[in-house]
């Protein structure tokens, strides 16, 4: 068949709106979500070595050491899922390193999406966050309550969520973006992702479908 896999990566500062973003992404594309933030968290809760080694810097909000998220990332993307379903890479690469490591084994997205979202509203966003830890799905005490008191009884606060270590979080990011956004200039979309979810998706969608277009073409065209 004359399809090529899409391969999307998504960034920006914690609370941007990642995770709720890829979920809806996820729904319409069926891209293999590929989050290194749940990835690290599931070896955490499993009491892994790579859990073992990576809690503590989790929990102060620093990042963890890039050969042990670079060699995780490298073997999911190596799976046969992420080859034919195609990718969407959520909160790596995280540094200039990370994005070297990438470009070193040809692994290129099509396009690189930025959520642009103003730094009071991320703390804001970080400290209400709650997650189901059953389904995966991201809630916001006030702008995504739980839909049932079942849901509500179970969802829990991640460790980095105060309001210190989201701070800690924010300047990590800041000091890092230029130098991976350099390396997808040509491929980057800045979206302001400070608006109601639907209305980000409905940007991010139409990007994805024109870079799904464009790849048709491409390919029709040999
Ligand atoms: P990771 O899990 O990737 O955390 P993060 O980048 O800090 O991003 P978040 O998960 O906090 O936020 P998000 O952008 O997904 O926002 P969400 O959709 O949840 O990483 C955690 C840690 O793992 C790192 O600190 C590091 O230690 C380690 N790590 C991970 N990757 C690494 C790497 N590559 N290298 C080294 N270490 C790594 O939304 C946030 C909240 O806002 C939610 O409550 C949501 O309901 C709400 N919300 C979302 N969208 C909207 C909207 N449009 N309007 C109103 N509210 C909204």
């Amino acid at each position: 068949c004359l399809s090529e896999p899409l391969k999307v990566m998504i960034s920006g500062a914690p609370a941007s709106g990642k995770g709720t973003q890829c979920e809806l992404i996820v729904q319409k594309y069926g891209l293999v979500h590929i989050s290194t933030g749940d990835l690290l968290r599931a070896e955490v809760s499993s009491g892994t070595e790579i859990g073992n080694k990576a809690k503590e810097y989790m929990d102060n909000g620093c990042l963890v050491p890039d050969e042990i998220v670079t060699a995780m990332v490298t073997s999911r993307l190596s799976r046969e899922d992420a080859k034919t379903r195609g990718w969407l890479l959520d909160g790596y690469p995280r540094s200039a390193e990370q994005a070297q490591s990438l470009e070193k084994l040809l692994i290129r997205p099509d396009i690189y999406v930025v959520l642009d979202v103003p730094d009071e509203i991320l703390i804001d966003r970080c400290v209400g966050r709650r997650l189901d830890p059953v389904t995966g799905k991201i809630y916001h005490i006030k702008n995504f309550p739980p839909e049932t008191d079942e849901i509500k009884a179970r969802i829990i606060t991640r460790a980095d969520d105060t309001h210190e270590k989201v701070k800690a979080r924010v300047e990590t990011y800041k000091r890092n973006a230029e130098s991976i956004t350099s390396t997808y200039s040509d491929i980057l979309n800045k979206i302001d992702g400070n608006r109601q979810k639907g209305v980000v998706f409905q940007e991010i969608d139409s990007l994805l479908s024109q870079v799904k277009k464009d790849k048709l073409k491409m390919i029709a065209a040999g």
